[in-house]
């Protein structure tokens, strides 16, 4: 099928080059000029596994090409993804400017027959606006498709070819047969449902899984003051199938570029119905408390933190991924910034030019390419993301390095007990301090 995708951010670059590795010819279009110009070179402006192999690939079949014309994007397409961003504005409503704009463009230059599928995640009623600002600029036949993405970064490519479930809400027959042709090849349930459904599962995912980690994360603080280790109850609870062991790591919380916006989003959609969703607010207070006890532990180990440097290892939300938009990591260090504290950082992929400009960094970061040399004049390591090259360091040289050998584990992957024998002051989330 001819497909253009509209907006190459991770999940329309990723649908875009996974659709095209199947045999479709696919159009990625974007309004940034520098992403579109890296692509046609087969550069990925970003860090996510795969996806340069498969641009690359594909741009040597000629199954794939990049624009940023929208006549170019729209020609002949039997299909029209859209996955542009959708921001949280300042009051938690979701930004659906993006969405708007490229909406307009769509109606502006189809003509003929077309089905749109939006990928962006959208408060419930979007695929309607959609479908007024399209018919308002042309009287040529579309359809609207919703077909909410689940991939995760760091794996978004396996997660596209190999996904748990494929979600496709429409009211048109028509389009929901191709639709579904579309998706044929794919060894996993397909949910038929309607427009608003399908809008709906994706925040009603998102917001289980948050709530997930915000539950284990109040467990392990309660772990904490009686004495029980939360490795072993999350464990032992993750055994029990009608729970799972997924999203069932305490740490510092939840971050990147869909939880708190969606989860805030819903929290939104239900009180514009008069609806107001008590757990979900709580959901958002214990992930922000979570940095809280986090920066009061450092406290309670280091003393006064004014004027002492601390290396935050992990800047990206989470790891195999260089993004990072809401990251706890940032809270971490906004959060030492207040206190006056100076701040080393390393991360294996966050890009240090995005770190610096990052509206949301309140102050100064040293930031190093090495993470041991991160350490240096340091009294503390604190672990923000958990990262797989983190997992296993060289503990000498953390020890040499650091003023004083101690570890602030937000992720809990090193062990109390090895810690303890290797010398270091160590704490961690919902484990005995050592
Ligand atoms: N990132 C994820 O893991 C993930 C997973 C599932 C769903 N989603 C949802 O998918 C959507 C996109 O997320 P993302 O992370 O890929 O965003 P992103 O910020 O990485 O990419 C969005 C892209 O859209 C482009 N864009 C903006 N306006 C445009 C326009 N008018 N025309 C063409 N392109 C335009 C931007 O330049 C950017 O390249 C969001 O709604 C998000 O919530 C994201």
């Amino acid at each position: 099928m001819n497909i253009s995708v509209l907006g190459t951010g991770y999940v329309g670059l990723v649908t875009g080059v996974c659709l095209a590795n199947l045999g479709h010819n696919v159009t990625c279009y974007d309004i940034d000029k520098n992403k579109i110009e890296l692509l046609k070179c087969g550069k990925v402006p970003f860090f996510e596994p795969q996806v340069e192999e498969f641009v690359i690939k594909n741009l040597l079949k000629n199954g794939i090409n990049f624009t940023t014309d929208i006549k170019i994007a729209t020609k002949d397409c039997d299909i029209v993804f859209i996955a542009v961003g959708t921001p949280q504005k300042e009051n938690g409503e979701a930004d659906l400017s993006y969405i708007e704009n490229v909406a307009m463009q769509i109606g502006k230059n189809i003509s003929a027959y077309t089905i749109i599928v939006n990928k962006s995640t959208v408060p419930i009623g979007t695929a309607n606006l959609i479908k007024t600002i399209i018919e308002n600029e042309c009287d040529v036949e579309f359809d609207i498709i919703s077909n909410p993405e689940f991939l995760r970064e760091g794996s978004a490519v396996e997660d596209f070819l190999n996904p748990e479930r494929i979600i496709i809400g429409s009211n048109s027959e028509k389009a929901s047969e191709i639709i579904n042709e579309l998706y044929k090849d794919f060894l996993c349930p397909i949910v038929n449902t309607n427009i608003e459904t399908a809008e709906m599962i994706k925040y009603a995912s998102n917001a289980f899984l948050a709530t997930k980690i915000s539950f284990i994360n109040e467990i392990a603080n309660i772990c904490e003051k009686v004495g029980a280790d939360i490795d072993d109850v999350s464990h032992a609870m993750g055994l029990d199938s009608r729970i799972g062991n997924k999203f069932l790591n305490a740490g510092i919380g939840y971050g990147g570029s869909c939880f708190p916006k969606d989860i805030k989003a819903l929290s939104n959609i239900a009180l514009s119905h008069n609806y107001d969703f008590e757990l979900l607010k709580s959901v958002i207070k214990v992930n922000c408390n979570q940095r809280l006890f986090l920066i009061n532990k450092i406290q309670k180990l280091l003393g006064n933190l004014e004027g002492k440097k601390i290396c935050i290892w992990g800047i990206a939300f989470k790891p195999d991924t260089d993004d990072i938009r809401e990251s706890a990591a940032i809270d971490i260090i906004n959060l030492l910034h207040n206190k006056s504290v100076v701040v080393n950082a390393y991360d294996p992929q966050a890009n240090h030019e995005h770190i610096r400009n990052h509206e949301k960094i309140t102050g100064e970061i040293n930031l190093f390419s090495d993470k041991y040399e991160a350490l240096k004049n340091c009294e503390a390591l604190v672990v923000t993301t958990e990262w797989e090259e983190f997992k296993i360091p060289d503990f000498d040289k953390i020890k040499t390095y650091l003023i004083n050998p101690t570890i602030i584990d937000g992720r809990n992957i090193y062990s109390p007990i090895k810690m303890k024998k290797i010398g270091f002051k160590y704490i961690s989330i919902g484990r005995k301090e050592i």
